[in-house]
């Protein structure tokens, strides 16, 4: 989000006349765009910003843009005097204003916004750094506060796009020729249309039944509003990815509660069993927290057994980092650092193990590659699944003799000869769909008379 976020600053700095460069050394403004959710963000920033003006010197301007300046606003000034402009995401529609401010001579600026903001920011000149996958924030801001989350704070509340805008920017991207079309959202399911035309499964199918999309995926979901039509959907259109990103962050329901995560173990695992209900294999994979402030022994191996009990594909798990202003921060009952270090060790292994023999269902399958580059070393094509698995592949009969590399952004259908804890290992078990490829187009020539 935060680097889909940076796409729609760059095309939004691009329309007023600027142009980016390479690295920071050629830079005249340098806007860094901060994330918090974790981790001692505010310090990274401020010890980034001062080695930028460190290596910088004088002369350049500095803009700090995201979660860090929503939550720091004008302290920033203090600690770093040399910055200009601060903006949180939920301002990033005034952008333009700022910046011929800045030009101005305006030596501080503020684009702060109060959680209560109704507007998203959309924009149709989002430059976009994938010419394959194209990304589109459906939902900002998060109206669900979980004790240990800076995003209610920072993105402010939460605001769905109407379903016409979001159909108009997919058309357009795939006019374009993208052909992978990835839904973004803090809770990207909680999506509601303001216009009242289509739930959020309809949306999934709308999309993916435009001509010329053949991957539709969406992040992140809450178990919350996860809803039954939303598996039936994927069940019934092929575009849409069959992969789940759900994260469940605590397998003991006295942990859920305490997070303020308005579910129990055994609500979550209800939602699961619709997905493997399905009759696609659809992937699951989860985020999760180690370590939140009470968690006993106990609770930390009821989602030890949770991970069990799923059997995901893939698990993204985090030691507890307190968030200022959050309610966890004040929490009695702290972990320590060792311990919550021993959990995630514990919960990555238990993991890895249950990867290495659940992806073994692969094996002899034939899965279709979006290609995304090559190992040239191993002679090998680097694809994703639609699963969203690596697929590490050779072209076989269908490489060398018909002269094939395929394209990156090509579809190959692979034959799964080899699986691996964190990848599959194939050969192209036919030709690349080569009409499949995406024409990143750029209006940089002209025909005369
Ligand atoms: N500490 C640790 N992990 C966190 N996450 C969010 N806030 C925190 C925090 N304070 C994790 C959650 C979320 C993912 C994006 O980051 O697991 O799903
Ligand atoms: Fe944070 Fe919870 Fe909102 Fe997700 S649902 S963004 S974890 S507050």
């Amino acid at each position: 989000m935060n680097a889909h976020d940076s796409e729609k600053v760059v095309g939004t700095l691009e329309r007023q006349g600027y142009a980016r460069v390479e690295d920071e050394a050629e830079a005249g403004l340098i806007l860094y765009n901060t994330c918090s959710i974790r981790d001692k963000a505010e310090q990274k920033v401020f010890h980034r910003l001062n080695e930028y003006k460190r290596l910088q010197g004088e002369g350049k301007k500095f803009a700090v843009l995201g979660c860090v300046a929503q939550q720091e606003g004008e302290k920033i000034f203090e600690k770093a005097p040399y910055v200009s402009l601060v903006a949180g995401s939920a301002s990033y529609r005034n952008l333009p204003e700022m910046l011929a401010r800045l030009e101005a001579g305006e030596q501080r600026i503020t684009g702060l916004d109060d959680r209560q903001t109704d507007l998203t920011f959309e924009t149709e000149f989002t430059s976009r750094s994938n010419p394959h996958r194209g990304y589109i924030t459906i939902i900002e801001g998060c109206d669900k506060f979980c004790a240990y989350c800076v995003v209610p704070y920072t993105r402010g509340k939460e605001r769905s796009r109407t379903s016409a805008s979001v159909l108009v920017e997919a058309r357009r991207i795939v006019d374009l020729g993208y052909t992978e079309i990835q839904f973004l959202g803090q809770n990207v399911n909680s999506w509601r249309d303001p216009s009242g035309r289509m739930s959020f499964a309809e949306l999934l199918v709308a999309v993916g039944e435009l001509p010329g999309v053949k991957r539709v995926r969406f992040t992140t979901s809450h178990p919350r509003d996860f809803t039954r039509d939303i598996v039936e959907a994927i069940d019934a259109t092929p575009t849409l990815c069959d992969h789940v990103h759900l994260p469940v962050q605590s397998g003991s329901t006295a942990v859920l509660k305490a997070m303020q995560r308005e579910y129990t173990r055994e609500w979550y695992l209800e939602r699961m069993s619709w997905i493997k209900a399905a009759k696609r294999d659809i992937s699951i994979t989860s985020d999760m927290i180690v370590g939140f402030p009470g968690e006993s022994d106990e609770d930390f191996e009821e989602t030890v057994t949770l991970v069990g009990e799923v059997k995901y594909d893939a698990v993204f798990a985090f030691k507890f980092s307190p968030r200022p202003n959050t309610p966890a921060v004040t929490m009695a009952d702290s972990i320590p650092d060792e311990v919550k270090a021993e959990r995630l060790r514990i919960l990555n292994d238990r993991q890895r193990e249950i990867q290495r023999e659940h992806y073994g269902r692969h094996l002899h399958k034939v899965v279709e590659c979006m290609v995304e580059g090559y190992n040239s070393a191993r002679g090998q094509v680097i694809g994703r699944s639609s699963q969203n698995k690596t697929v590490n592949f050779s072209m076989g009969e269908f490489g060398g003799e018909f002269g094939v590399q395929p394209p990156v952004g090509s579809y190959v259908p692979v034959k799964v000869t080899q699986t691996l804890p964190n990848s599959l290992v194939g050969e192209a078990a036919g030709l690349p769909d080569v009409l499949a490829i995406p024409v990143a187009r750029t209006p940089d020539f002209v025909v005369l008379n």
